[in-house]
């Protein structure tokens, strides 16, 4: 295949600097277990889980299996008022999954669609019992929840949101939770838990039963891995208790096993009313998101309505769909089978060390980890961001993919790695950051 400017021409690539990829390519042809294979032949380790979702590793074949069964034999099914037996079975796994009380599973197509159908069922949930009133949504600066509008008006990332337009109205957003103080920290800070009366400062300002809901990644993923300050999602929870605002864990990174839990809500021990998932609920395989919501919410919704009328106006073409039902009870029987969670909470102490002893770096200014997850910012070069793609792209040329944001590392291997995929990995930081 002749990779030139022509054949480039028609794809514009999302989060990409296009012109400068058509001119410098870095094109994945095949994937493999921990690795991906480069159009000009070489072996690179996936360092991020490709977008933090292949958890079982690339290419499984059990999921191809399950997926081209299930085409074959149902591709497409209606899903308003017509179903196929896959979207319950799978339902009910996640739902065993989930902490107790999130047993209603509603399915999309990704994490924007799932963070969508959240923001739509909190406000649909205040709406039945008599709280219409409730428009105000609280997120968090530094916040990654999408690209969808009601997402990028939820994210506190500015470039995701500059260009276009005021977004969903009725969003404010607390402090971030990265202190100073706190770099280097390993695992949970100490300090920071203040930061959440954020929550209950905006809940006096606006009014508390202005608020619908407050929206939070457990560990937020995107900008760069900032592990909660201990006590930080319990003081969310109390408060959105106080006040009848919806608690929202947005777990599109956090869930299945990234933090050695099922979910983050397990490994911080704080239970959302509503959980969004998508990712590594396929194993990427196939787009999907989910959204799991609490009893009480899924009640109140549901009984609202009259005999016979639809409950939710809500969902899309795709939602739950054979192929991504079929790939996703495939991954989670992956998971079951190869004790995924298990093996990443096993190896997180080991993976933690060794990427916390890039510390002596000194192009690195600061580390944070959780799990088999972790973050690392490089000091900035002229722009922010210009430093952080010529480190990915050297790191791909040394063997190594690895998603950034801005000049910060997003560490995420598939679960099913083992220490020698994590020395390798190192490895390949290691030196490459000493060729600057
Ligand atoms: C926390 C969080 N929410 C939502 C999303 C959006 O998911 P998607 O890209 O599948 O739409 C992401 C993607 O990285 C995410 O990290």
């Amino acid at each position: 295949m002749k990779y030139d400017m022509e054949f480039f021409e028609h794809h514009w690539m999302p989060f990409t600097s296009n012109r400068d990829f058509k001119s410098d390519p870095r094109m994945v042809v095949r994937g493999e277990g921990v690795y991906l294979y480069s159009h000009e032949g070489e072996r690179i380790l996936d360092g991020s889980s490709g977008l933090f979702c292949c958890a079982a590793g690339h290419s499984r074949p059990e999921i191809a299996e399950a997926v081209y069964s299930q085409l074959k034999e149902l591709s497409y099914v209606a899903p308003f008022q017509l179903a196929q037996p896959l979207s319950f079975e799978l339902a009910r796994r996640i739902a065993a999954l989930t902490p107790a009380g999130l047993d209603h599973i509603f399915f999309g197509n990704s994490g924007s669609e799932a963070v969508e159908t959240a923001v739509k069922i909190a406000y649909a949930y205040h709406y039945a019992r008599g709280e219409g009133q409730r428009h105000r949504f609280v997120s968090r600066e530094r916040a990654y929840h999408g690209v969808n509008l009601a997402g990028v008006s939820l994210s506190g990332m500015m470039k995701n949101r500059q260009a276009f337009g005021p977004g969903l109205p009725g969003v404010v957003h607390m402090r971030h939770t990265w202190l100073p103080e706190n770099r280097f920290v390993k695992g949970q800070p100490e300090t920071g838990m203040e930061l959440a009366e954020d929550l209950e400062r905006l809940a006096q300002q606006l009014g508390p039963d202005t608020i619908a809901a407050c929206i939070v990644e457990p560990v937020a993923g995107s900008t760069g891995c900032l592990v909660p300050p201990k006590g930080y999602l319990d003081r969310l929870r109390e408060i959105c208790d106080g006040h009848g605002i919806v608690l929202i864990f947005d777990e599109v990174i956090c869930g299945f096993g990234r933090l050695g839990t099922p979910f983050g809500a397990d490994a911080f021990g704080v239970i959302p009313d509503i959980m969004t998932m998508a990712k590594a609920l396929t194993n990427a395989a196939q787009p999907m998101g989910a959204v799991a919501v609490n009893n009480k919410i899924h009640g109140t919704i549901t009984t609202s309505a009259v005999d016979g009328a639809i409950e939710l106006f809500h969902g899309y073409t795709y939602s739950a769909h054979p192929a991504a039902c079929a790939a996703g009870i495939a991954t989670l029987d992956i998971f079951e089978k190869e004790k995924l969670i298990e093996r990443a909470a096993d190896l997180s102490g080991y993976f933690l060390e060794q990427i916390f002893a890039l510390s002596d770096i000194a192009m690195i200014t600061d580390i944070r980890g959780y799990g088999l997850f972790a973050g690392f910012d490089l000091e900035p070069g002229e722009a922010p961001g210009v430093r952080g793609l010529d480190f990915q792209k050297r790191l791909y040329r040394n063997g190594l993919h690895l998603k950034m944001t801005g000049d910060s590392g997003l560490v995420a291997p598939p679960l099913i790695s083992e220490k020698r995929h994590i020395d390798r990995l190192c490895d390949i930081l290691r030196r490459t950051l000493a060729d600057y």
